[in-house]
């Protein structure tokens, strides 16, 4: 069974209520026809009569919740607890109205935080930042996290490295700058996350463009002193660092550059030193590797939203939201 095969299973075990608030896109319920007669989750779509009429012809969603941001009984809930969530940043009933009825992931997020949803995938026509700052603002962090970061599920095919084939890539999504505390809890989120999608121990490469103070840089001392960091912060996890790639996943090379490390050639769950680097080695391995990218996926949130690639297809629709049930279902 495929990775995703195998979330879709977990997912159906015990069924979490998923909101899919992109009702102005045919994408939203072509997904939503797949998951309900796969049974992967409960659905909301969050959109008006004209909406679902216009964008939803031809596509079965009778078994979906349909929430009508303008008529919604719970309104006045989640206007509420907006007010509540935001008052420090001067927001009134009216302007909180205003944002949930012109950007409908605000309405997901507070369905989520009123206990009426378990998560919320969107971004089939909407920015990665549109998507994930009312996340941030009204979800929040989890307690004892800083930040939210964003990991690619890579799944590449006829691989020797990682396990089977199967890797974390973190953080390629959310984080434009960050320091050495960051980047160790990333690393810690990171591996609880390989382990709670991928059900086998993380090993986790700090990289770098250096391996063991093989070159001398304030962005390779950067990363090192993460490694102390997560080390002294986080016992209990393999990682080991600054590594490059190759030293991380390559055991030849990992007896030559890291003869001692216990990750170096085994790694699976590989934390970047910027975005950049996250980012475009992510892109390299789908593209050139032919790979699965499942994600981003945020770690780190107090609830599960995720995010899609604005070129998706309803599949990955259907296999975010599955990822994001099973990530529902860890958080209880
Ligand atoms: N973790 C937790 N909270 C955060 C984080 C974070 N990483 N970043 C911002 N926040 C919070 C802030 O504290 C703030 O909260 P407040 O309003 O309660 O004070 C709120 O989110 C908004 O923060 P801003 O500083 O105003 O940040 P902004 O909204 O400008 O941007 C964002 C945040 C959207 C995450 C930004 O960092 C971003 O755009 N990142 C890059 C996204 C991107 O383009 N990724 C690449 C493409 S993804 C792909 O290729 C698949």
């Amino acid at each position: 069974m495929g990775f995703i095969d195998s979330i879709k299973e977990q997912a159906k075990k015990d069924k979490k209520t998923i909101v899919l608030p992109e009702s102005m896109d045919k994408r939203t319920y072509d997904a939503a026809e797949k998951i309900l007669k796969e049974g992967i989750a409960n659905i909301v779509i969050i959109g008006t009569p004209e909406e679902i009429a216009e964008n939803g012809k031809g596509y079965d969603i009778s078994g979906a919740t349909i929430v009508d941001p303008f008529n919604d009984p719970n309104k006045q809930k989640y206007v509420d607890k907006f007010v509540e969530l935001r008052a420090k940043k001067g927001m009134t009933p009216e302007a909180a109205t205003e944002q949930m009825e012109k950007d409908y992931m605000y309405y997901a997020c507070l369905m989520c935080k009123c206990g009426d949803a378990d998560g919320v995938v969107s971004g089939a026509c909407h920015s990665t930042g549109n998507t994930i700052r009312p996340a941030l603002q009204l979800l929040k962090t989890k307690p004892g996290i800083s930040s939210v970061s964003g990991f690619f599920l890579m799944e590449v095919p006829n691989c020797e490295f990682g396990e089977k084939g199967l890797f974390v890539f973190a953080d390629c999504a959310v984080n434009t700058d960050f320091d050495s505390n960051k980047l160790a809890e990333i690393a810690a989120l990171s591996a609880e996350s390989f382990e709670a999608f991928v059900g086998a121990e993380a090993k986790v490469a700090m990289l770098s463009y250096s391996t063991m103070g093989s070159a001398k840089h304030d962005d390779v001392t950067k990363v090192a002193d993460a490694v102390k960091i997560a080390h002294e912060k986080y016992p209990n996890i393999k990682l080991d660092g600054e590594l490059q790639l190759d030293a991380a996943l390559v055991s030849d090379v990992a007896s030559l550059k890291a003869p001692n490390s216990e990750v170096a050639g085994h790694a699976n769950t590989l934390v970047f030193p910027s975005l950049e680097a996250g980012n475009i080695g992510y892109k390299l391995v789908q593209r050139l590797a032919k790979a699965n990218a499942y994600g981003p996926v945020l770690q780190g949130l107090s609830m599960p939203v995720n995010d899609l690639s604005r070129g998706c297809f309803a599949d990955d629709i259907v296999g975010v939201v599955a990822m994001t049930a099973v990530q529902a279902q860890k958080m209880g």
